[in-house]
């Protein structure tokens, strides 16, 4: 892991190239396990229309969507509890969070060919205090990122295999998204694709 100094963008901190080709490859291991015992599934809007990427999540709670609304919920939509978030994954949250509770949600998505994810802020959290950490993973991603109003100015940056953002502070409720992946650009997985990961603290302590 590269502790390298990030790039600041709008607040979003880029750590660029901050996991190692093996590093990258164990990581692929892990969320092999978690998918197994978590299969991806393909999420509705509350609208009703299908997103474009799968997910599925690892931790206390995972968030999930359907025609009911967004939220976060103990449970695999099969009923079962999700898997452990795995160590390699909490390693790097430690690494540059700079939080000292660790986060109780992994969300996963996959983007195959045309996948997508419109602009969007994360506030489905019971606490904005916590950072999000955001680990990519294959293919080139094209990220956007913007400020906390809608319809602000955006800048963009491709988002390679092994780069890092964390999104605190002033860009915790910042809009962001992905245009596009650039399909088969990575060989890290053999089947091309993209998945990020999203590490947040959902659960406010303060409440319980
Ligand atoms: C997300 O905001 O949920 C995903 C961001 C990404 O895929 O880089
Ligand atoms: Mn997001």
């Amino acid at each position: 892991m590269g502790a390298l100094k990030p790039l600041e963008i709008r607040g979003f901190q880029v750590f660029k190239g901050f996991l190692s080709p093996e590093e990258q490859s164990a990581l692929v291991e892990d969320l092999r396990n978690v998918a197994e015992s978590a299969p991806f599934f393909a999420p509705m809007t509350p609208s009703g229309k299908k997103m474009s990427v799968k997910m599925t999540s690892a931790g206390e709670l995972g968030w999930v969507t359907d025609r009911s609304g967004y939220r976060y919920q103990a449970n695999h939509p099969n009923g079962q509890s999700w898997p452990d978030i795995p160590k390699t994954v909490l390693s790097i949250w430690q690494a540059v969070s700079g939080c000292a509770r660790l986060p109780d949600s992994c969300l996963v998505n996959f983007y195959g060919e045309g996948a997508r994810m419109g602009l969007h802020q994360d506030k489905d959290e019971g606490c904005f205090d916590v950072p999000v950490v955001s680990i990519s993973l294959g293919d080139d991603a094209l990220f956007r990122m913007g400020g906390a109003e809608k319809g602000g100015k955006t800048d963009s940056i491709w988002l390679n295999s092994g780069d890092v953002v964390v999104m605190g502070g002033a860009a915790r409720l910042a809009y962001h998204g992905v245009d596009r992946i650039r399909f088969g650009s990575s060989s890290l997985l053999p089947k091309g694709g993209r998945i990020n990961i999203t590490l947040r603290g959902v659960d406010d302590p303060r409440q319980d």
